[in-house]
């Protein structure tokens, strides 16, 4: 049984010395357990013990079972094959580098900057993107579907939607139609994971699925992840020395060999990187552990929570841009607001922290919040909407 005072004990840092702040920010970054403090910390003294042998000694131990439980977490088997980088963005775009130049993508309009962006980069050099119209809700699973059937190389969708924490319905049937059309399929999970369980249906093996920690995770930054098929022959072409370190031992191939590829997870990894963030990772994942918080319980709270909100805004006749419907609504609340970004500003001197997207406000709640705690934000939030 969840005990939310006791859960609430562990981030003294993030709520206990700042009482008169609310962190509606549970969609963009939430709280840090006081224990990811201690873990950088322990970063630091790993590096003093083992020096440069801290690598094998404790940083790919740790990531190892970092990346084991995220696997669980995404609800994949632990043993399957991930790779990680900083951001998604590193991560998607060593997957796009796998392609020609010309490659057909399929996309959305309502993906996260980092790959429409990059898409949309790639589309003035060639790259042949279908945009699949999200700017509605309605029927967005069938034109996917329709997308799907119609084949690509590269088929590249979000599972919940960044604007609205849309939950892109018929997930399963979409990425296994364009599986088997032939395209390779990446589901962007960030606001899924740790707060949405997805269903990948029959064809979860074939996917390639990325995701972050810096969110619902707790992590901090740094700890972005692809899943992918460990028999996947793709060829990354933004390749890193962590892609084959097992080579490193061998003398050079002639230049004119192929570059090769280690096992499971290497084949996307990148290079040097700062393994502080993994501590931290392991400390959050330890107490959502503890507190007996997998993603099924933060679902159940993080759906309550959330029913709260679009009720209160509902009953003062407040413009919803998320659905009410609980099984589409995601981990936060989004409202429609003429001057977003001058509101998050307005509030944040009242103490409620949010954030905004365009024309959406976003209100997402955390696990560690009270219903009291969110009833005050939403006071001031509805105040503030009435008396501009
Ligand atoms: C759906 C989605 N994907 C990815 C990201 C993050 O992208 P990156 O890791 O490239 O900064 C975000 C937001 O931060 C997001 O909302």
């Amino acid at each position: 049984m969840f005990e939310r005072a006791a859960f609430r004990a562990e981030y003294s840092s993030f709520l206990g010395r700042h009482p008169d702040r609310v962190l509606l920010t549970g969609h963009s970054h939430q709280a840090w357990p006081d224990a990811a403090r201690a873990a950088m910390t322990r970063a630091f003294d790993d590096a003093a013990r083992f020096v440069d042998e801290k690598w094998g000694e404790a940083v790919f131990p740790l990531v190892d079972a970092v990346g084991r439980r995220v696997l669980t977490r995404l609800g994949f088997p632990e043993g399957d094959a991930i790779a990680f980088g900083e951001s998604t963005h590193t991560l998607v775009f060593r997957l796009l580098s796998c392609f020609p130049n010309d490659a057909r993508v399929v996309s959305t309009t309502s993906e996260f900057h980092s790959l429409y962006r990059q898409l949309r980069r790639l589309q003035e050099d060639g790259l042949r993107v279908t945009w699949v119209d999200a700017s509605s809700r309605e029927g967005l699973a069938d034109r996917l579907l329709a997308a799907a059937r119609a084949g690509s190389d590269l088929f590249m969708l979000s599972a919940v939607l960044f604007e609205d924490a849309h939950v892109v319905p018929r997930l399963g049937e979409i990425v296994e139609a364009a599986v088997a059309s032939g395209a390779t399929v990446l589901v962007d999970a960030y606001h899924a994971f740790n707060v949405v369980p997805l269903s990948w249906g029959p064809a979860r093996d074939k996917l390639f699925v990325t995701a972050g920690g810096y969110k619902y995770a707790q992590f901090g930054e740094g700890v972005c992840f692809l899943r992918f098929p460990a028999d996947t022959p793709l060829r990354p072409r933004s390749t890193g020395w962590f892609a084959d370190f097992g080579s490193l031992e061998s003398p050079r191939g002639a230049v004119s060999e192929r570059v090769g590829y280690g096992e499971k997870g290497a084949r996307f990894s990148g290079a040097t990187f700062d393994p502080t963030a993994f501590y931290r990772a392991d400390a959050a994942l330890e107490v959502f552990d503890r507190h007996g918080l997998g993603t099924a319980e933060l679902r159940a709270i993080s759906s309550e929570q959330t029913g709260h909100i679009v009720a209160r805004l509902s009953e003062c006749g407040i413009p919803l841009l998320s659905a009410t419907d609980p099984a589409r609504r995601g981990g936060f609340v989004a409202v429609r607001v003429v001057d977003a970004h001058a509101l998050v500003g307005r509030l944040r001197e009242r103490g409620v922290c949010v954030d905004a997207r365009g024309d959406a406000l976003r209100l997402g709640p955390a696990p560690y919040l009270d219903p009291a705690e969110i009833d005050r934000a939403l006071d001031v939030l509805i105040e503030l909407m009435k008396r501009p």
